[in-house]
């Protein structure tokens, strides 16, 4: 059989798929990666690295650590997979990453997540807004950063696992705010295949500072996305792909002495402002 042949072959295999959406990306899937092995004319060698590269992820994959994931987002497929699935008219999505915990506690809107821990002060605030910029009430804001040390709580021993992390609920007219830190950049695990692969590639392993954020409410298409502070390193050089125009947002130094004086902060303070907007839900066929 010779190449085209077999890839028609491979494509046709799953014509018979149940879900007709598997069939279609299937067929798909083998056709560009056969494409790839062609352009590329693939040596037996190369692929079987291709392989080990695959079997060595799988061996340091658990339910903690996901090396496929890692390896979708220094691809850019995570970052293209938001890019072509964004509903249209509402804020830009971004990577999850693999530090979201699901038990993130709820806790009033204002609260204070830095406590006395070391970093500079940062009053996040803003509001959750539709595609035409009317509020939405009562969304929901669920919040992760990592500390001063460029460490999320799953990778420092030394923090409490509920560390700069939460949900909050937004108020009727879409506003929300709360005391946190300057989020620092750090680097993606390095210590798995994927590492090797960076290295071997000579590429930066660096992303820049960033909060994550995912906004949500009834009726609206939920929002997996990422704030990145202006002036981070690494801003145009994300390993993730994961920066977006939209989502680079000024953190500035602000004297507002009401805030100051609510949470007994020094002046100047850091201060990001910025409004989240959502886009509706398409009612399905019944
Ligand atoms: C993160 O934002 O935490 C992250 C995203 C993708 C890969 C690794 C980390
Ligand atoms: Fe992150």
């Amino acid at each position: 059989m010779h190449q085209p042949s077999v890839t028609q072959a491979a494509m046709r295999s799953f014509s018979q798929a149940t879900d007709p959406r598997l069939g279609q990306v299937m067929a798909l899937l083998v056709k560009h990666l056969h494409a790839f092995v062609v352009e590329s004319k693939l040596t037996k060698q190369e692929w079987l690295c291709g392989l080990e590269f695959l079997t060595q992820s799988a061996n340091i994959t658990d339910s903690e650590r996901n090396e496929f994931s890692l390896l979708s987002d220094i691809l850019g497929i995570s970052s293209i997979v938001d890019v072509v699935s964004q509903p249209e008219g509402g804020t830009s999505s971004s990577v999850l990453g693999p530090f979201h915990n699901h038990d993130s506690l709820v806790r009033p809107n204002g609260v204070n997540l830095s406590g006395d821990q070391p970093g500079q002060k940062t009053w996040l605030h803003g509001r959750v807004l539709d595609a035409q910029g009317q509020p939405i009430a009562y969304a929901e804001i669920d919040f992760w950063q990592n500390a001063d040390n460029g460490l999320y709580p799953a990778q420092d021993p030394l923090q409490d696992p509920h560390n700069l992390r939460c949900k909050i609920l937004c108020e009727a007219d879409g506003s929300f705010n709360l005391l946190t830190l300057r989020p620092h950049p750090y680097t993606v695990p390095t210590d798995g295949p994927v590492g090797a692969l960076l290295a071997a590639s000579q590429r930066n392993i660096w992303r820049p500072a960033h909060f994550h954020v995912i906004v949500s409410a009834p009726g609206y298409v939920g929002l997996v996305t990422e704030l990145f502070p202006a002036d981070s390193a690494y801003i145009d050089n994300d390993t993730v792909f994961g920066v977006r125009e939209g989502l680079i947002v000024p953190l500035l130094p602000s004297h507002n002495l009401e805030v100051a004086k609510r949470y007994g902060i020094e002046m100047p303070f850091l201060e990001m402002n910025f409004d989240f907007h959502l886009v509706r839900q398409i009612a399905s066929p019944a």
